[in-house]
């Protein structure tokens, strides 16, 4: 039996068990899933330790993100932009390889389970952290109209769009830039929601055909939604999807297996009132 977890603090509700539990069963994967809180700042000994009882792979979730790249031996595309993993593969030669699946977790979800084909669509991004930086490439890589990146640093968001420039038609902005032109997509990708506080953006940005995205899961409706949903926005959708896109992507690169997820968001998902 393979062994995998997810480790970060605190790690109270983690529902990755229960989601790569739920994906070795339905796939017929003989894989055991932990989770294992670690105390912060000792990311790399929890980590270490796993790995020597035989532990292949792990989840990484806050605060152990950038600790978990800096721990790798190998780092893909996306793991670099972002400069944080949010998986790790430990291999047999030795190797430790990192990966982040966030961005094209989100991507999936947005596309494949809300079903919002994002070719030539303008979508605007709330937050410049770890959150939006993961997000970017695989964003730009489905050919969108328009991206921009609004921030309340904007420098923040002016040097992140910067770095991925070729990549796609990326800008950056302030929140009072934001015209009264509406988007097709919104995702809040900043950590406002976590304290229930509402990101500075004007509510012309939404319309009877936008898709209100929030990256948090399990808040309910946040403050952010509803705005979205008083301005008129077309639907709504919290992170749960993401979450579950992510680990699917974690769990084809660690077992060669891609599982079906429709089943597991539907038994995630919480209704957002
Ligand atoms: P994460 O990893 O969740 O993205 P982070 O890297 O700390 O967290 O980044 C938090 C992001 O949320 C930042 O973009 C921050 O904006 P600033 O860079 O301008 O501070 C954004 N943020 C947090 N609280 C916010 C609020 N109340 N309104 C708007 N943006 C907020």
């Amino acid at each position: 039996t393979d062994r995998y977890a997810v480790t970060g603090h605190p790690l109270g509700h983690t529902k990755s068990p229960f989601i790569h539990t739920s994906f070795a069963r339905s796939t017929g994967q003989d894989m055991e899933y932990l989770a294992i809180e670690a105390a912060p700042g000792s990311f790399r000994e929890t980590a270490e330790a796993f790995r020597a009882s035989g532990g292949r792979g792990l989840n990484i979730t806050a605060p152990f993100k950038l600790d978990a790249f800096a721990f790798a031996t190998e780092h893909s595309e996306a793991a670099r932009l972002a400069g944080a993993a949010n998986a790790l593969s430990f291999d047999d030669d030795g190797r430790i390889r990192a990966e982040n699946f966030d961005g094209v977790g989100l991507v999936n979800d947005v596309q494949r389970n809300l079903g919002l084909a994002l070719a030539c669509k303008r979508v605007l991004m709330l937050g410049a952290g770890g959150a939006a930086r993961s997000a970017l490439l695989p964003f730009l890589a489905q050919g969108p109209a328009a991206f921009v990146l609004v921030n309340r640093d904007t420098a923040k968001a002016r040097e992140l769009a910067a770095r991925v420039a070729g990549a796609g038609p990326i800008t950056a902005a302030g929140y009072d830039e934001l015209g009264d032109a509406p988007f097709d997509l919104v995702l809040n990708a900043t950590s406002a929601s976590l304290r229930a506080e509402l990101p500075p953006v004007p509510p012309g940005v939404f319309a009877g055909h936008t898709l209100a995205y929030e990256l948090a899961y399990g808040k309910g409706l946040t403050p952010f939604l509803a705005l979205a949903r008083q301005a008129g926005a077309a639907r709504l959708a919290d992170g749960v999807g993401m979450l579950v896109e992510q680990a699917a992507e974690a769990f084809a690169w660690w077992r060669g297996v891609r599982p079906a997820t429709g089943e597991v968001i539907r038994a995630l998902t919480v209704p957002l009132a």
